[in-house]
């Protein structure tokens, strides 16, 4: 029995050690700027305080890696989720958004945010038991919505202005 547990335990520490190898790309693309939700929205501090401290790791180009992303299979799931977060919403990058189809993409955005923190889907639970201190507080998860819904107006008031002087 005890030569069993002994061969196992070998065999799962090989698999371990294996499987270090396959080892996910963690990048940080630079940030530029001019591309920011900062530069293309209007950002209060205490909104950019909340989304940085509790959407930046996987909706930015600016992820703090922690340091169990340097380990399988933890880095294969950390690396997914800023790949995929990043490709949904990038905070470095809303300009992006704004191009897409002009202030409506911007606008479907902030409404995802707001449905997201309503529904208390965002942050990702497994980041949050990693990450207690981003867990949203009501009172945080109503600035949040709050100013999605006044930036959203704001952007609805300017293209219904731009389409009137064309
Ligand atoms: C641990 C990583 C992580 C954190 C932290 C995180 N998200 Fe996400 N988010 C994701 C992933 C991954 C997706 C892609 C959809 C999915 O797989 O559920 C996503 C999707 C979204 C979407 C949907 C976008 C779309 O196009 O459908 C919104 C909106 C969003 N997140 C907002 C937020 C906000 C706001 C915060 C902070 C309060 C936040 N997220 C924090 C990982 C994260």
């Amino acid at each position: 029995m005890t030569k069993i547990l002994k061969w196992s335990g070998i065999a799962l520490a090989v698999v371990f050690m294996g499987a270090q190898i396959v080892r996910p790309e963690k990048t940080n693309p630079p940030v530029d700027t001019g591309r920011t939700l900062q530069a293309h929205a209007e950002v209060p501090p205490e909104v950019d305080a909340i989304l940085k401290r509790a959407c930046y790791d996987c909706h930015s180009n600016e992820t703090k890696w922690p340091w169990y992303s340097n380990v399988a299979p933890a880095s294969w799931f950390v690396t997914d989720h800023v790949n995929h977060g990043r490709k949904h919403l990038n905070f470095s990058d809303w300009a992006r958004v704004s191009e897409h189809a002009e202030k409506q993409d911007a606008e479907a955005k902030l409404d995802e945010i707001i449905e997201e923190v309503k529904g208390r889907n965002m942050p990702l639970s497994s980041y949050l038991s990693l990450h207690p201190e981003a867990k949203l507080s009501d009172e945080d998860i109503k600035v949040i919505c709050d100013w999605a819904r006044a930036e959203r107006e704001r952007l609805a008031y300017e293209s219904g202005k731009e389409m009137s002087v064309k």
